[in-house]
């Protein structure tokens, strides 16, 4: 009989690494234990497992620390996938975020209606919008940040998964904390990188009711189980162990390997249409690089100089932003608007807290209204209804055409379009709005986003506390031209990379 390990000893020539060696190699002695710990575990089915299928095509060498590292990744990648549920195999995290529709929910009639995902358990349906968990900056929440000074970080749209050794916020979740090297203390340094909101946030879906609606233990179980639990036996050096007094710490370290596919190459392409003109670009220009992109269009590159300009987006969808946006109308602003967003690995979001003014969505279930960030520290009226920018990269990635997105933690908006004509015109008494003949929409009902736009009218926000409009945005002065020109722009954020499921969960 073959040995499980005999595709990676085969492409294990020590003279051909090419693996950096980050100084951590495996010790002779280390990757016999793994060796044998992987033909001994008895749940593993030698003949179902041609390492080349568990690593989607590329083996990683055994005497390379990248060994453990692409393990733990595509470990990550098949627990992502696989349908880890009760009842069984009704859902995974990619039922909610699927990569065709930029890491959201695939599922027109849903985003056009209730919006929130249904759960495992048929009836069960949660209360919020399914934000991209691509892109996911993994930086714990802190109540202060430069420049702005206002809180940011953690994951959710209220940032609870903070990420932090001793919490900063009310009601933040499970934090996992170097226990995952309890017995591998030389794993610290190279997996410590994944703790943090990723990793904390990992350990939420399967126990929630309304999600995967499974315990700790039988998602350990299931890992163990099945065809991928060598995996976690070459990243971790051990068997997964679900014993009562072990299967909390496996399923913390289930939760680090999601949090490193989430952050891997492979879920941040970094592939789109921007990406690729910026890149050329750079090709030909080097450091004097700067918009327009020949390899946008004119309309396009006519959105990027509203986005950092004009219409002030990059005041909070930038990872640095800095305010107030340059003037398009000097030269000196317009060519300072041309050297912005120009960084390869800019994520469109400064993970600070804003209260855009999203109206109540009557469609979505739960309590009316989302308090963000408030929900954290209930009684701040000034937090309330605070969410967390959302990245804007794959905001316009959809399977098809047609395909209907929802945007805003409650899913309220359907278009690019609309969103964007809110944000030129939700002032409804500025001149922008009165240029349009927009009003507000009669306060004594609720309204979907098709009545308002029937009606010319928006909707009062669905809470007040420090709103944005009036101050950062609201009255753009922005033609429909100009409008759909940072669309447009919008637009060029798409991955034209599709994360495919593993070749054996397909
Ligand atoms: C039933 C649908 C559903 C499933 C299943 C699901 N998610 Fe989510 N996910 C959501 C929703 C909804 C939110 C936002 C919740 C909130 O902010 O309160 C979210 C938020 C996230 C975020 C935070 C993104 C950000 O920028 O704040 C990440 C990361 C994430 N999910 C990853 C996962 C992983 C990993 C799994 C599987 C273990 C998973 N999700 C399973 C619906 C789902
Ligand atoms: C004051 C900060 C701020 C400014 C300025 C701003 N945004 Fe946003 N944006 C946010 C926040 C916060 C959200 C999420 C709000 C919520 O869900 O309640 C958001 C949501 C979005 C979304 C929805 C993304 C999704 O996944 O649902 C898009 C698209 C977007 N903004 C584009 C823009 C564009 C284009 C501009 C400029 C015209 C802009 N934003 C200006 C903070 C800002």
């Amino acid at each position: 009989m073959a040995s499980p390990i005999t595709g990676l000893l085969q492409c294990d020539s020590p003279a051909a690494d090419d693996e950096p060696d980050e100084g951590l190699d495996l010790t002779a002695e280390e990757e016999a234990n793994v060796l044998a710990d992987a033909a001994a575990d008895d749940a593993v089915e030698p003949e179902e497992l041609p390492l080349e299928l568990l690593f989607d095509g590329e083996v990683p060498t055994a005497r390379s620390f990248g060994l453990r590292k692409l393990s733990l990744e595509q470990l990550g990648k098949f627990v992502f996938f696989d349908e880890i549920s009760v009842p069984k195999r009704r859902q995974a995290c990619a039922s909610c975020h699927d990569p065709a529709a930029g890491w959201t929910l695939r599922d027109l009639k849903i985003n056009n209606g209730q919006v929130a995902a249904p759960g495992a358990v048929p009836g069960a349906v949660g209360s919020i919008k399914t934000p991209s968990n691509a892109y996911a900056r993994n930086i714990p929440l802190r109540e202060s940040c430069a420049p702005s000074e206002l809180p940011c970080g953690g994951l959710f749209w209220d940032g609870r998964a903070e990420g932090n050794d001793t919490p900063v916020f009310g009601g933040s979740t499970t934090h996992i904390g170097a226990e995952v090297f309890k017995g591998r203390a030389t794993l610290e340094s190279l997996f410590g990188q994944y703790l943090g909101p990723l990793a904390d946030q990992a350990l939420q879906p399967f126990p929630n009711e309304v999600e995967q609606n499974i315990s700790e233990k039988q998602v350990c179980k299931h890992v163990a189980k099945s065809f991928y639990s060598l995996l976690y036996v070459l990243a971790w050096g051990e068997k997964i162990d679900c014993s009562p007094a072990g299967f909390m710490l496996s399923f913390k370290r289930v939760a680090v390997a999601l949090a490193a596919w989430q952050s891997s190459a492979e879920v941040n392409s970094f592939s789109s249409k921007r990406d690729k003109a910026l890149a050329a670009e750079i090709k030909v220009e080097g450091a004097d690089v700067s918009f327009p992109l020949r390899g946008l269009t004119d309309q396009e590159n006519r959105g990027h100089d509203l986005f950092y300009g004009k219409a002030g987006c990059a005041l909070c969808h930038d990872n640095s932003p800095t305010a107030p946006a340059p003037d398009p109308t000097t030269s000196a602003g317009l060519a300072a608007i041309r050297r912005m967003g120009l960084e390869r690995d800019q994520l469109y979001t400064d993970a600070v807290f804003h209260n855009i003014g999203v109206p109540a969505n009557p469609l979505i279930p739960g309590p009316e209204g989302s308090l963000g960030l408030g929900q954290r520290r209930l009684g701040d009226e000034n937090l309330r209804g605070q969410h967390k920018t959302p990245t804007l990269r794959n905001v316009d990635k959809r399977p098809y055409k047609s395909f209907v997105k929802a945007y805003t933690h409650n899913g309220w908006f359907k278009s690019l379009e609309s969103l964007v004509h809110f944000y030129n015109t939700a002032d409804v008494s500025g001149a922008t709005a009165a240029g349009f003949g927009i009003t507000r929409c009669d306060e004594s009902r609720s309204w979907t986003e098709a009545q308002a736009l029937a009606a010319n009218c928006w909707p009062k926000p669905e809470e007040n506390g420090t709103l944005a409009i009036g101050g950062f945005f609201g009255d753009l002065a922005l033609t429909l031209d100009e409008e759909a020109a940072v669309v447009a722009y919008l637009k060029t954020l798409t991955d034209t990379k599709t994360v495919r499921p593993p070749l054996l969960l397909q």
